[in-house]
């Protein structure tokens, strides 16, 4: 049985790295995938205060304002191209935030990315102060 060793120890990390993303594509609700993907940066409640958000450069949006700031109308196109990574956020075009639209596609293809970035932009609107 020597070889059933190697066996074992050579399948170990595809293993490994195929679980992680069969785990994290397990829900499409917009509520779970952001704090599964979202809070480590912009905090639980969405106001920029994750327990990464003191290692990035800039500071992480509060995603409850964003209606606010763009003058009481929640930008649905703009928010859903910023989670993609079509557009750049602010003027400098610095990103510390991941390309989710690239990591989604990479987990399940297209039209599954595009229903997680579809959930998630839905909620952060759901989330916005009056
Ligand atoms: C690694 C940290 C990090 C993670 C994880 C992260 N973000 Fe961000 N996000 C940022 C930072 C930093 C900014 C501020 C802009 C920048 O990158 O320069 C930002 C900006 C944004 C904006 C723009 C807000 C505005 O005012 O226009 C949206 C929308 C957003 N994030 C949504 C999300 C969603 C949804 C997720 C999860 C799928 C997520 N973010 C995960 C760091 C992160």
């Amino acid at each position: 049985m020597a070889f059933g060793v190697s066996t074992i120890s050579a399948q170990e990390p595809s293993t490994t790295i195929k679980r992680v993303p069969v785990q994290a594509a397990s829900t499409m609700d917009g509520h779970e995938m952001f704090t599964h993907y979202c809070a480590v940066c912009h905090g639980n409640d969405a106001k920029g205060t994750g327990p990464a958000a003191g290692a990035l450069k800039k500071t992480p949006a509060d995603l409850t304002q964003i209606a606010r700031r763009a003058g009481g109308k929640f930008p649905e196109v703009h928010v859903q191209r910023i989670i993609q990574g079509d557009d750049v956020v602010g003027a400098h075009g610095s990103r510390d935030m991941p390309i989710w639209g690239e990591l989604f596609k990479s987990l399940r293809g297209k039209e599954d990315s595009q229903l997680r970035v579809t959930a998630l932009m839905r909620y952060i609107d759901s989330i916005q102060a009056q």
